[in-house]
C-alpha cells in the first residue's frame, strides 16, 4: 500500500524493509544517528507508506508520564479524561514516535515497558484501564548517541525492548540525490557541495562535536539555488552552525575557499 503522498525519503540501505518487518512482527524500533541524518524524515515516510497515523513526542526532561498517557482536564465544570499521544496511538492504532528518547527521565521511559515487550499493553492507573495495543500499533524511538552522556542513556531494560538501527549520513551517491531533490540545485553544483561536505566531515572529532549534517547541506543548497553567493551560503549554513570557536571556523572557511575559490 504505497502512498504516493509519502514524504520523500532516499533509502541508504535496507532500512525501509527492516521497518516493515518490525511493523509486521510487532517489534518496537530504536533509531540511532547524528542530528540531521534523516531519522524524522524516515519515520514520516514509513508512516505514510504503511498508511499509519503518526503521533510524535519530542522528549525532554520535564516530560511526565501523564504527558504521554493522558490526564483528567477540567471541561465546563467536569473533569474529562484526555488521552495523551501514546494512549491515542494505542487506542486507535498507528505509530507513536518518541524523538530524543534519552532526554526523557527513566521513570517516564518505564511507562512504555509493558507496551514494548510481548504483553503489548498500556495500563492506565488513573482510569483503571488496561489497553491492549492493536496489531497496527508501533512504537519508534530515536536518539543521537553522539551527545549522550552518562546521565543521559537508556536503561538496558529499556534498550533491550527494541530492535535498533543505526542511520548515518548517506553515502555520497544517495546524499547527492537528496541534495538535488531537496534544494533544486543543479547536479554539478550539488556534486561540488557533497565533495566539500565529505572533506569537512573528515575534520570532525578534532574540534567539532558533529560533522556537517545532510540537513545543513540542504540549507546551503537552498541558499545557493536562491541566488546567494556560494561562500556566503557556506559560511551561513556550513560554518556558523557548527562552531563558536573562531579558529575552528577559520579552518572550515579555509577548506571551503580552497574548494570554491575566493
Ligand atoms: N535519506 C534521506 N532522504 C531524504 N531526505 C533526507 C534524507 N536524509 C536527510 N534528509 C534531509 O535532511 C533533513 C533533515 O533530516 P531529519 O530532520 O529527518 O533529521 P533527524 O535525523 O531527524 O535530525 P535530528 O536528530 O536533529 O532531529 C530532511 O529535512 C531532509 O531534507
Ligand atoms: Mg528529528
Amino acid at each position: 500500500m504505497l502512498d504516493v503522498a509519502a514524504p520523500y525519503y532516499e533509502p541508504v540501505g535496507h532500512e525501509c524493509e527492516l521497518f516493515e518487518y518490525a511493523f509486521h512482527q510487532k517489534l518496537p524500533l530504536l533509531l540511532k544517528g547524528p542530528t540531521g541524518c534523516g531519522k524524522t524524515r524516515f519515520v514520516s515516510h514509513m508512516a505514510a507508506r504503511l498508511g499509519l497515523p503518526l503521533q510524535t513526542v519530542a522528549c525532554h526532561d520535564d516530560l511526565t508520564a501523564s504527558d504521554l498517557t493522558g490526564r483528567f482536564l477540567l471541561q465546563g465544570g467536569e473533569t474529562v479524561w484526555t488521552d495523551g499521544p501514546l494512549t491515542r496511538a494505542v487506542r486507535n492504532g498507528g505509530l507513536c514516535y518518541l524523538d530524543e528518547v534519552v532526554e526523557a527521565r527513566k521513570d517516564v521511559t518505564v511507562v512504555m515497558h509493558p507496551l514494548t515487550d510481548d504483553r503489548r499493553v498500556l495500563p492506565l492507573d488513573r482510569t483503571g484501564e488496561l489497553l491492549e495495543a492493536p496489531d497496527d500499533f508501533m512504537l519508534v524511538a530515536s536518539y543521537n548517541p553522539g551527545y549522550q552522556h552518562v546521565l543521559k542513556s537508556l536503561k538496558p531494560s529499556t534498550r533491550q525492548r527494541f530492535i535498533a538501527l543505526e542511520l548515518g549520513f548517506p553515502p555520497p551517491e544517495q546524499e547527492l540525490k537528496i541534495l538535488i531533490r531537496e534544494s533544486g540545485l543543479p547536479r554539478e553544483k550539488a556534486t561540488a557541495l557533497i565533495n566539500l561536505a565529505n572533506r569537512l566531515r573528515e575534520l570532525k572529532g578534532q574540534d567539532l562535536e558533529e560533522g556537517v549534517s545532510t540537513r545543513l547541506l540542504v540549507y546551503c543548497g537552498r541558499l545557493i539555488q536562491a541566488g546567494m553567493p556560494i561562500l556566503q551560503s557556506a559560511r551561513a549554513a556550513l560554518v556558523e552552525p557548527l562552531s563558536d570557536d573562531e579558529d575552528v571556523r577559520d579552518g572550515l572557511m579555509e577548506t571551503i575557499s580552497a574548494t570554491f575559490g575566493g
